[in-house]
């Protein structure tokens, strides 16, 4: 016999099944995570725009030469360019001649990365797509006039089908008048909202189905955005409903407080492991989102610096959304796809640390610094950031038993180790048949906290 409560029963968990959110916080933010965003660890952004022309300072470009007049800028383009000159001007000079999609998205999967982030309006309000709510400005009717994010998109998905295509976008733009009216009016009108950032939101999923919205620019209430109403459908009927995720900049004091996973700052980077699932972007030129041409050498990040922020990241619970800057014709600098390229490599040694894990019950080491920890099932990860002086390794965080084994990540055999009161020491092998000079990953079986 059936009981009534049973049948109530299952009929409430025939609706939570197939959840519909609501236009609020806290209906949004009950919708889990979706779980490849959590597993996949590793995404590349690409800042790519009109900022890529004059490439110089910054993608802040426009704002700083004629929002904040900052001198730098202002007599950049005294000296460089001819009276008169406005930032619409460099649009014809975006030409993106080089741009091969295929290429990129080769470079992505050695990377490996699992999904990527692509501009598709920055600030400055230029589209990298034919949108029908940016006139005149947009990627095919000036400069490159090309479709840029369903070029990338269709390359990605034959190229490098693993990797999740995801889209940045900005809700608001510098110079836009009616968004400046809207604000003018402190956010009592919303006529760029309903006629400009909303249509663009709803063309940008319906054509392109990306599985990330990394949303920026919200300068403004939430209220003001719509973020909720648009999350709503989003999340409840758009193509991507099952698999899209979002971060967390949807109008003021929302970030770091709701969205899909948190994003707080730029290059947030807490240390620290966190109760929420968060991102920390940060970009291989240390000063810009956007390429700079006026970057030498030393402003890159080394591939042991990425490396560290991987490290870090991950054992925190977080992602790395790691920012590379295109050229304006359509090159990924050589020296950012070299260190994207040695980051694949050594995931290809070192993945099983990386890929799937979750955080462990320690986060770094108590006693020797720069040892990151990860899990995954039964197996624990500790990360290696510096090689230690006469190849032995304290652990001041794990406790070794009987049925523990240690193995090296890209070397063949069991590495010795020794219990100590607090932890053990370990013993490196002959380094000679190592494969990478980085970072080291130790994969420990049978072993717990100390
Ligand atoms: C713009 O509108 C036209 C006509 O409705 C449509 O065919 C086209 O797909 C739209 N473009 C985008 C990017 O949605
Ligand atoms: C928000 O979206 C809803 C549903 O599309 C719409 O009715 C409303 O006018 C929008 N509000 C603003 C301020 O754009
Ligand atoms: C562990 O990380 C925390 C936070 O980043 C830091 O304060 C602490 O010094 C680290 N411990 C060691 C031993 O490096």
């Amino acid at each position: 016999m059936i009981r009534l409560q049973h049948i109530v029963f299952a009929v409430g968990l025939v609706l939570s099944v197939g959840a519909d959110y609501d236009p609020n916080w806290d209906s949004l933010d009950s919708r889990p995570l979706p779980q490849w965003y959590d597993d996949a660890k590793v995404g590349i952004f690409i800042h790519w725009g009109v900022f890529s022309v004059p490439s110089f300072g910054s993608e802040w470009f426009w704002e700083y030469w004629q929002g904040q007049k900052l001198p730098q800028f202002v007599s950049f383009m005294e000296q460089n360019y001819r009276p008169g000159f406005t930032y619409a001007d460099f649009a014809a000079q975006f030409t993106a001649e080089f741009y091969d999609p295929d290429q990129w998205a080769d470079i992505f999967k050695a990377a490996g990365a699992r999904y990527i982030v692509l501009t598709t309006k920055h600030h400055e309000g230029f589209t990298n797509w034919p949108s029908n709510h940016s006139w005149n400005w947009n990627s095919m009717d000036l400069g490159p006039k090309r479709d840029l994010v369903g070029d990338l998109a269709a390359a990605i998905r034959s190229k490098a089908p693993d990797v999740h295509f995801g889209l940045y976008h900005s809700l608001f733009e510098w110079f836009n008048p009616i968004y400046n009216q809207d604000k003018d009016n402190n956010f009592k009108t919303s006529d760029f909202v309903t006629g400009k950032t909303m249509p663009e939101l709803y063309e940008l999923v319906n054509n392109y189905e990306p599985e990330v919205i990394w949303s920026d620019g919200d300068a403004g209430p939430d209220w003001y955005w719509n973020s909720t109403v648009f999350l709503a459908w989003l999340f409840n009927e758009s193509p991507v409903k099952e698999t899209v995720v979002v971060n967390d900049r949807w109008g003021d004091g929302i970030s770091c407080h709701h969205g899909s996973y948190y994003t707080c700052a730029d290059r947030y980077s807490p240390g620290v492991l966190q109760p929420h699932k968060w991102e920390n972007c940060f970009t291989l030129d240390k000063a810009s989102w956007g390429y700079r041409r006026n970057a030498p050498a030393g402003d890159y990040l080394t591939i042991h610096d990425v490396l560290t922020q991987l490290a870090s990241t991950v054992s925190c619970g977080g992602n790395v959304l790691i920012n590379v800057g295109p050229t304006h014709d359509g090159m990924i600098p050589p020296i950012m796809e070299e260190r994207l390229r040695q980051l694949g490599s050594w995931l290809d040694v070192n993945g099983a640390g990386i890929y799937g894990s979750r955080p462990w019950k320690v986060q770094n080491d108590t006693v020797t610094h720069g040892i990151w920890y990860t899990a995954n099932h039964d197996l624990t990860y500790a990360i290696v950031l510096q090689w230690p002086k006469h190849n032995t390794l304290t652990l001041g965080s794990v406790k070794p038993s009987d049925q523990t084994t240690i193995k090296m990540l890209g070397f063949d055999g069991e590495l010795k180790f020794t219990p100590l009161t607090q932890g053990m020491n370990v013993t490196f092998p002959d380094l000679s048949s190592v494969t990478s000079e980085w970072a080291w990953v130790l994969e420990m079986a049978g072993v717990t906290p100390s």
